[in-house]
């Protein structure tokens, strides 16, 4: 049986994972806007990513034969200043994530609940290369700097995910 707390802690992450889904969708439409359609298009996946990551976790809570209770969503940011600006908010929006994962699984061992614990398993090693990327794309737009046409051709790559 899932403890009380745990419970409450899974429908909190739950909610990051939607909030996260809905940040991302967001930094989508204002990639849009800015005409890097290969932005938008990565970000928009990476909102999808981020809905069934919350279904994991609405699945698990109903397969231990509790229930989900879904939280209010709040309104996410809709402006950014750059490219630059964006991935530097998702890398740190993924790292409170990892931080928000990581105060579950040590709730999950202090309340001896072993079945969580694997559970949130995939969720450790997702976190390790959701950080990866955020890390990895800032990083190659720090390195073109103000170079359009390195931007233009970063565009292009981050379309390929859309692809793959
Ligand atoms: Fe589901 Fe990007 O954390």
């Amino acid at each position: 049986m899932v403890k009380e707390k745990i419970v409450r802690l899974l429908n909190k992450q739950l909610n990051h994972e939607l909030s996260s889904s809905y940040l991302y969708l967001s930094m989508s439409s204002y990639f849009e806007t800015e005409k890097l359609s290969g932005f938008a298009a990565w970000m928009k996946i990476q909102s999808q990513e981020e809905y069934k990551h919350a279904m994991k976790l609405y699945d698990y809570v109903l397969q231990v034969n509790e229930q989900v209770v879904l939280q209010k969503i709040e309104a996410p940011i809709n402006k950014w200043t750059s490219p630059l600006n964006v991935f530097q908010e998702t890398y740190k929006h993924e790292k409170q994530i990892t931080a928000s994962i990581d105060e579950l699984v040590e709730a999950a061992l202090t309340e001896k609940d072993y079945a969580t614990f694997n559970f949130l398993q995939w969720f450790i090693t997702e976190q390790v290369e959701e950080e990866a990327a955020a890390l990895l794309i800032l990083d190659k737009i720090k390195l073109i700097g103000d170079n359009k046409t390195g931007l233009f051709f970063l565009d292009r790559e981050m379309a390929g995910r859309a692809r793959s």
